[in-house]
């Protein structure tokens, strides 16, 4: 995964720390990616195009309306170019624009218009980068899978100390190579399941498992990004489909049972991420059930395993299955892997309150038939790239 032979589009926004912005077209070159840079008007106050054009060995942007520009390089033709957009320094105005998908300049068109991944590099103020606006904005952001490298903490060109300053250049280009996904799965349709399933009791109440759906989204979003076909089979979550993803929006085990079944044999790969609830009540009662002074008594039948259904198929697909234990981590994930024969299986441990089900990180213990792997702590969307990334080498 890096950026040699990659197209980085470079977006500088209004923020002191633009006048770096050479020295990191300079480090991406260096990592043999192709640099083109687009400025929005207020960065032209702190950054020289023609240095940026001396620096990339291209022709710099910064109009969207420039009918020259648009004869040469159209902004949907940059927008297609683009195997990464790369935004830094990024403003707190600029993040406001993206997460409300403004596009009133030739930056933020190109941010709606691109399907490439966006990652940008927040610069400002400590204060505006606290400002609860910009946190939300973080936050928005975050969910969409835009990916966010820092701020740093120190002392800021105001006088200020603390979190806001811009990474470093070096820092950026070293995390951008990691960042780009390579198309390993390009060709490969992939089936993911995510979020919670809900079981009915009556019209007004159910039953569920604690799952924010962040895992399974992060799995979509970075198997779209490695080349594959992606079908998403999602219970109720709180969370933007992720673009160019197919997916499915199903709300008890039953119904994502059937939609899973309905396509599975057309998928290379099966991810099982969702916390499927293992029970559901024997009878949804038609009313609303009135309360009394009596005890009230439920009764509850198994629902079918999909994971396991999908792997005893007669051609299954390769199967991954997750494993969420708050105690033996290795032997519980080990007799899973075994019991429901996958290929693979990825066990967190979800006592540790750092990880796990709303948070943003996650840690996980991955086991195949010979072998097995810890990727540390990392955001999800990290993550998903690792374990996708050996998920494709014990496909082959
Ligand atoms: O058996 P357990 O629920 O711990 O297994 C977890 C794995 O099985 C997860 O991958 C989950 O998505 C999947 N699963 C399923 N259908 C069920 C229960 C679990 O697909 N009914």
């Amino acid at each position: 995964m890096s950026i040699n032979n990659k197209n980085v589009l470079l977006g500088i926004t209004g923020g002191i720390a633009a006048y770096k912005a050479p020295d990191l077209v300079r480090k991406l070159v260096a990592l043999g990616a192709n640099v083109r840079v687009v400025l929005t008007q207020s960065a032209l106050e702190f950054v020289s195009p023609l240095a940026l054009q001396a620096v990339s060995g291209n022709p710099v942007s910064d109009n969207l309306l420039d009918k020259d520009a648009e004869a040469a390089m159209g902004h949907i033709e940059l927008a297609r170019w683009a195997d990464i957009l790369l935004i830094a320094p990024a403003t707190a105005n600029f993040m406001a624009k993206l997460t409300h998908g403004l596009a009133d300049d030739l930056l933020s068109t190109l941010c709606l218009a691109t399907a490439a991944p966006i990652v940008i590099a927040p610069a400002m103020n400590q204060q505006m980068w606290h400002a609860s606006a910009t946190q939300q904005n973080v936050n928005v952001l975050r969910q969409r899978h835009v990916r966010i490298l820092g701020p740093a903490a120190g002392e800021q060109a105001c006088g200020d100390v603390g979190l806001g300053r811009m990474l470093e250049p070096q820092d950026i280009a070293h995390l951008l190579n990691e960042a780009l996904p390579s198309k390993v799965l390009l060709g490969k349709k992939v089936m993911i399941t995510a979020g919670p399933t809900q079981e009915a009791i009556d019209p007004v109440r159910y039953i569920s498992n604690h799952s924010s759906g962040k895992m399974g989204y992060a799995l979509a979003k970075a198997a779209q990004a490695m080349g594959a076909e992606v079908v998403l089979v999602s219970g109720p979550t709180n969370l933007v489909v992720p673009q160019a993803v197919t997916t499915v929006q199903v709300k008890s085990a039953e119904q994502m049972h059937q939609s899973v079944m309905e396509q599975v044999a057309t998928c290379d790969i099966f991810i099982g991420c969702a916390a499927v609830a293992d029970y559901r009540p024997a009878q949804t009662t038609p009313q609303k059930i009135k309360k009394n002074d009596q005890e009230l008594t439920l009764t509850f039948v198994k629902n079918p395993d999909i994971l396991s259904d999908v792997a005893h198929l007669q051609h299954p697909p390769f199967t991954l299955g997750f494993a969420a234990e708050t105690q033996n981590v290795r032997e519980y994930a080990l007799s899973k892997l075994a019991r429901k024969k996958l290929n693979m299986i990825a066990a967190n441990d979800v006592s540790d309150s750092r990880i796990g089900f709303n948070s943003e990180q996650n840690a996980l213990s991955v086991f195949w038939p010979g072998g097995e792997v810890t990727l540390a702590m990392a955001d999800k969307q990290k993550l998903a790239l690792q374990l996708l990334q050996l998920v494709s080498e014990q496909f082959k």
